[in-house]
């Protein structure tokens, strides 16, 4: 269903089909984007096919292509298309780049519905990005270049229900701190769902794998899946460590309770969060780089 351009109206009867079809400008992700997510996943994926894939959107192709030729990546020589930019990067890579170059165009918006200034949501994800995948390296449970993915996309239903908000949001600031809630009991208060209900409502309207379905879902409440996931857990992690070092947060600051059980599934423990903090500094600053050219 296309969006219509409403005015929204905060109402206790608007389902999260009504915020999904309502919202003007409601975040979207390329098609090819979609496509090369999904032949990265696929056992019959190959560098030729993503290559293929990302080149039929022609404006996304192009900026894969301009992050790919980044300082960052250091290469000798400029890669020309995207084909060669898979063989040279790898496909995960490349898919990495697409995911990247796909959302910060409405990442980098503002988000009043939680006080997000231009540029803090992206910086939120990005940052939840580099913390998960240092949290599944070291855990070795789960794919690194897949938990990055997962962080990137982790507060997606943010960007859906931020503008229902607005009006709301000194409101529901007055709410978590009188009653001593988290913010997203107060969205479900308000709302009667939360960002974590919707980003799973619109990661299945899009197809996505089941796990980002579940890290959406469930990135805040790592433990109520059941069975659990690691990648559930790194990406709670990596919210709870990018957070902790104020990466991007807004209206719901650090309002959610930290499931020290994810650490032990993903057999780490408190010790290891200092070396991981550590280390997501370094990795984010070389990031940076990355992320200054995707401007
Ligand atoms: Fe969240
Ligand atoms: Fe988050």
């Amino acid at each position: 269903m296309q969006p219509t351009r409403l005015t929204p109206k905060l109402s206790p009867t608007l389902t999260i089909e009504d915020i999904v079809s309502r919202t003007a400008d409601l975040p979207t992700l390329p098609a090819a984007a979609l496509a090369v997510m999904r032949e990265s996943e696929s056992a019959t994926g190959s560098a030729q096919s993503v290559g293929k894939y990302l080149a039929q959107d022609g404006a996304l192709a192009a900026r894969v292509l301009r992050l790919a030729n980044s300082s960052y990546y250091g290469l000798s020589r400029s890669v020309l298309d995207v084909s060669e930019a898979v063989v040279v990067l790898g496909m995960r890579n490349v898919r990495n780049l697409a995911m990247v170059a796909s959302t910060y165009p409405w990442m980098n918006k503002p988000l009043k519905g939680y006080a997000l200034a231009p540029n803090e949501m992206w910086r939120h994800s990005f940052g939840v990005a580099v913390a998960a995948s240092l949290t599944a390296e070291k855990s070795r449970k789960v794919s690194a270049d897949e938990a990055f993915v997962a962080g990137l996309l982790h507060d997606l239903g943010k960007t859906a229900i931020s503008v229902w908000l607005e009006n709301k949001l000194p409101a529901m600031l007055r709410i978590a701190e009188k009653e001593g809630l988290p913010f997203d009991a107060v969205e479900r208060k308000v709302l009667g769902y939360d960002h974590m209900e919707v980003g799973a409502h619109m990661a299945e309207s899009w197809n996505l794998p089941q796990t980002l379905v579940d890290v959406m879902r469930y990135h805040h409440r790592p433990s109520e899946l059941t069975p659990t996931n690691a990648m559930v857990d790194c990406v709670h992690i990596g919210d709870y460590l990018a957070g902790s070092m104020g990466f991007g947060l807004g209206g719901d600051g650090l309002g959610y309770q930290f499931d020290e059980n994810a650490l032990s599934r993903v057999g780490l423990g408190v010790d290891d969060l200092d070396s991981l903090a550590d280390a997501f500094m370094v990795s984010y600053d070389q990031h940076e780089r990355l992320f200054e050219e995707t401007k």
